[in-house]
């Protein structure tokens, strides 16, 4: 594909990018924030460098830093320019200390829009294999394939949008629609692609919950997400917490405004509760033209721009780049800012070790030529080979079809119809089956619904080097089926009361920049309804064939009302978003080589209705949308056990072909919690000095430089740097000071206050395996806080989980579940800490199958039963 396929698309969003938005209005518009809702000033930016595991690689970083001039540290905060590189985005680089341009690609997927890659599941399908090892083990490839693709960071995982809205367009991006099932997932991801060399990228931070209007355009500003910050902390934030203290090396911030504050310059958010609470060590970067400001953005705590364009991209300005050098030089960023922008990138890629024998990239993201355009957006570029078809796909694929099986969710087996027999006569009816008729990756970006869906649309995904369809699958193992392609129930079918007839649907959504099928991302036009007349379908075959399976890959929540009760349709199975192994994940369970294991990693309601109604989708083009979460804790099953809404399947819900049985279960204490706050915080290690002094003005002069420039690439130089004068003249943002704030009491550590992740409780559960198959089960640990902590608080939240191993017939494993006591604790919004009931008083602990299905209480101070 030519590059200018892509330069279509990026012309396509151009006119909302043209953001409008100065530095002086984006005060005023804090200013006009929603009622309440105001993010306060927090400032300066905390350095990096005072947590031990990282105390090496900032010193390694200082070494260099310290002899840095001020072109070299600007090259390396700032993106080079939309399609000025091989990669999505790329810093410029310090040769004279051997660092390159730094290459940023996505997607939490794979490698995208590149080839001999591996499409694995996305991480709404992670989620719901419930299983860490897999979360780990498809890290570990992801962050492999990265590394032979020469991609310095993977721009994943993402554990934002949290779900809160169930037609918001990435859900399926994200893990599912609870805090802590995303932090197992993220964290886990982390670890394995940071296991290889890659650095990860976790995003998007923070209240991204639905895809219209997250940019500023020229009619308005990206919405603002007003989130109260007891729900920040206890639900959005949570998967954050996990993610820095797994030790991610760097976060994406959103498009959003968090209460009328843009993400990429909210100082509460990224100078506060990142880098001070959270104790982030790694480094901050905007999402592809989320960058808004350029001196505002560097005193709230950001340190890349990508990709470095400033409001009108590929036109070579940027408000970094040769804006940084002056704003240096003219006194508005202190030196000492810029030092730490630079010293946390350095930093971190010495701390994963990219500084030995990592790759430079060998592909291209713009084209899949083998030569091209070295830098596609500067028009008249050089070329040269651009694509070197490094394949790096190795046994990859055994992962990602053991991630797809293990994803499958049984919701209703009737008649224990599942798993089918080889001499069953099967009809397969629904294009769900099927290929992509137009060809394989035909849709840029995955924008369109052609075929079985393997992962939603938009920068979160990777082509398919190959897809093995159900089709495929089904047939390689029966030659007793007859398939029908078909979304309209053929009319000349016959039907056998023998035949079990497999009906294909799907739903499917993505990123805003695409609109398929008249959804903009979201699922304004869908709704939580089936795509292609999915409903239709499955209710002729139930009226033909008197046993169905209903077999769904889908994004997130569908409405299964119109037939989940018919008495024909026996099984229902939600294969989720498989990735290129879609056919032999499913026929691994439905012919019953594999027990289905997942489950559902959120709420199938009954209507859309079933939710609050502040969390539909906000569709209104002029003026900046508030989009406030006034539900605060109450998403998903929260709200469903709140409201008294019964689902239609609960969160965690799957079924298996054998049955298991929780016995003897038993809890300790670990960790006394003697007091209502954790211990206090240790206090920060000292971090990297320098020299503050404004720089020689010449290290930036474009006279300095003798290599060809090249047109609308961004560069740290400057004509005539001399005649900038340094003053203090900047109107700072109200509150703005270089003192040091005071530390924040729950911080301390990666992650925060390290007493919140000490083990407070170890409950043991023995799970027997009391059917007649082989199969796995997963053992879900739900939190009920005490009333005596004097907040609303949600009945149940998951707060662990463990998989067994593989059990036989009456085989059993006994599985140990560990809380932290942050896990048991509340935020407390006064004092600004975590508080859990002292002694654990009147805790209950639950443990079972799904949120509906819990058979063993243990309650703290007292008994744990099994029913
Ligand atoms: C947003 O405003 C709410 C309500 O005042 C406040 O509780 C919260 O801390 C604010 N969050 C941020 C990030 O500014
Ligand atoms: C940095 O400069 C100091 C002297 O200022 C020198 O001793 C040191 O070797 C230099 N380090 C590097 C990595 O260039
Ligand atoms: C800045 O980065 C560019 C490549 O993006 C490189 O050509 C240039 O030499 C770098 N400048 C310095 C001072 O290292
Ligand atoms: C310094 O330069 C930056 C970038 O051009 C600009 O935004 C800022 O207003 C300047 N500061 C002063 C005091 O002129
Ligand atoms: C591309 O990747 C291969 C295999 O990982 C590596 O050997 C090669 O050096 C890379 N290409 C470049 C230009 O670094
Ligand atoms: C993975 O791919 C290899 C090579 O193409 C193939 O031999 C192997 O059977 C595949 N594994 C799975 C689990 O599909
Ligand atoms: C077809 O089935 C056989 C036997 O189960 C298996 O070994 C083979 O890998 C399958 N082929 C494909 C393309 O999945
Ligand atoms: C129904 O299926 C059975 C078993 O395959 C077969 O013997 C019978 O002929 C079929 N009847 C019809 C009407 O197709
Ligand atoms: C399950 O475990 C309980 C408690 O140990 C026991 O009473 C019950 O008989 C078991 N049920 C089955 C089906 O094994
Ligand atoms: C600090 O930097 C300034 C400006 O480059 C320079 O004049 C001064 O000598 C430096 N001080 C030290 C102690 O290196």
């Amino acid at each position: 594909m030519a590059p200018w396929a892509h330069l279509a698309l990026v012309t396509l969003f151009t006119p909302l990018l043209a953001s409008p938005v100065s530095e002086s209005e984006s005060i005023i518009n804090q200013k006009r924030a929603a009622e309440g809702y105001v993010s306060p000033p927090y400032y300066p930016t905390p350095p990096g460098g005072w947590v031990s595991d990282w105390s090496e690689a900032y010193e390694k970083a200082r070494k260099v830093v310290s002899n840095m001039t001020l072109a070299e540290k600007v090259n390396l905060t700032t993106g080079t320019g939309f399609f000025m590189g091989p990669c999505v985005g790329q810093t410029g680089s310090a040769p004279r200390f051997g660092i390159p341009n730094i290459c940023l690609q996505d997607s939490p997927v794979g490698i995208r829009n590149s080839d001999h890659n591996t499409a694995f599941p996305p991480g709404i399908t992670v989620g719901a294999t419930f299983n860490k090892d897999l979360m780990y083990e498809r890290g570990v490839g992801l962050g492999e394939e990265a590394r032979g693709k020469g991609v310095n960071v993977l721009l994943g995982p993402a554990v934002g949008p949290l779900g809160r809205k169930p037609c918001g367009g990435r859900i399926w991006e994200a893990f599912g629609a609870d805090p802590s099932l995303q932090a197992f997932a993220g964290a886990e991801t982390i670890k394995g692609m940071q296991s290889t060399g890659a650095i990860a990228a976790i995003k998007h931070f923070i209240g991204n919950e639905q895809e219209m209007f997250r940019m500023s355009s020229v009619v308005t500003k990206g919405y603002s997400s007003n989130i109260d910050d007891r729900t920040l902390h206890e639900l959005y934030l949570w998967p954050f917490a996990e993610g820095v203290r797994a030790g991610v090396g760097s976060l994406m911030t959103a498009y959003n405004d968090v209460n009328s504050s843009a993400c990429s310059q909210n100082s509460k958010l990224l100078n506060g509760i990142l880098k001070d609470e959270l104790g982030f060590q790694g480094f901050v970067m905007t999402d592809w033209l989320g960058h808004y400001t350029g001196v505002a953005s560097a005193l709230a705590g950001l340190d890349m721009a990508m990709p470095g364009d400033g409001a009108v991209p590929l036109f070579g300005d940027s408000y970094w780049g040769p804006e940084m050098s002056r704003s240096v030089l003219n006194g508005s960023v202190p030196v000492d800012r810029l030092n730490d922008m630079v010293t946390r990138i350095v930093a971190t890629w010495y701390k994963f070790g990219q500084d030995k024998d990592y790759p430079l990239p060998n592909f291209s993201t713009n084209t899949q030529d083998k030569e091209g355009p070295l830098y596609p957006g500067a028009l008249f570029s050089p070329s040269g080979v651009v694509n070197q078809f490094v394949d790096v796909t190795a046994n990859h694929n055994a992962t990602v079809r053991a991630v797809a099986r293990e994803a499958i969710t049984l919701l209703k087996n009737d008649m224990d119809i599942l798993p089918l027999s080889r001499n069953d006569n099967l009809k397969v009816f629904g294009t769900d089956a099927g290929g992509n008729p137009d060809g394989l990756n035909s849709c840029t970006d995955m924008g369109c619904n052609k075929g079985v869906l393997t992962m939603g649309w938009g920068s979160g995904t990777a082509r398919l080097p190959y897809l093995i369809t159900p089709q495929e699958a089904i047939a390689n193992v029966t030659n007793n089926v007859e398939f029908h392609i078909t979304d309209s129930f053929p009319s000349d079918v016959t039907a056998n009361s023998s035949d079990i007839a497999l009906v294909f649907i799907n739903a499917d959504s993505g990123e805003n920049y695409i609109t398929v099928e008249g959804n903009p991302g979201d699922r304004t036009d869908a709704g939580l309804n089936a795509w292609h007349n999915g409903d239709d379908l499955v209710k002729a075959a139930a009226k033909k064939f008197s046993n169905v399976v209903v077999i769904i890959h889908t994004v997130g929540p569908i409405l299964m009302e119109e037939w989940a009760d018919l008495e024909s349709v026996k099984a229902i199975v939600v294969a989720h978003l498989p990735g290129q192994e879609a056919g032999n994940s499913l026929t691994d369970v439905l012919f019953g080589d594999y027990s289905p294991s997942g489950h559902m990693p959120y709420t199938i309601p009954k209507s859309e209705d079933d939710y609050p109604e502040s969390v539909g989708l906000i569709n209104q083009p002029f003026g900046q949308i508030q989009d406030t979460f006034t539900e605060g804790l109450y998403v998903d099953y929260r709200h469903f056990m709140k409201a008294n809404v019964t689902p239609r399947y609960p969160f965690g819900h799957g079924l298996s072909y054998t049955t298991f049985n929780f016995s003897q279960p038993s809890l300790s204490v670990v960790t006394p919690l003697d007091t209502a706050y954790p211990a206090a915080r240790p206090t920060k290690s000292a971090t990297p000095t320098y020299n503050t002094s404004i720089p020689a003005a010449s290290e930036v002069a474009w006279s300095s430089t003798t290599f060809t420039r090249i047109w609308r690439y961004l560069y740290p130089y400057l004509d005539n740097p001399q005649s900038i004068t340094a003053s203090n003249k900047y109107p700072y943002p109200d509150g703005y000071s270089t003192e040091p704030h005071p530390v924040p009491r729950a911080g301390g550590g990666q992650g925060g206050n390290p007493a919140l992740f000490e083990t407070a409780f170890s409950v043991q559960v023995r799970v027997q395996n009391t059917g007649k198959r082989h199969g796995k089960a997963v053992a879900q640990l739900y939190v009920e806080l005490p009333s005596s902590l004097g907040l609303d608080t949600p009945e149940l939240q998951l707060r662990q989980f463990e998989k067994t191993k593989e059990l036989a017939p009456g085989q059993s494993e006994t599985l140990t579940l560990h809380l932290t006591r942050k896990d048991v604790s509340v935020w407390d919004v006064d004092v600004q800490d975590w508080k859990a009931p002292v002694h654990g008083q009147g805790i209950k602990i639950w443990v079972g199958n799904s949120v509906a299905d819990l058979p063993v209480l243990c309650t703290v101070g007292g008994d744990c039963s099994a029913e």
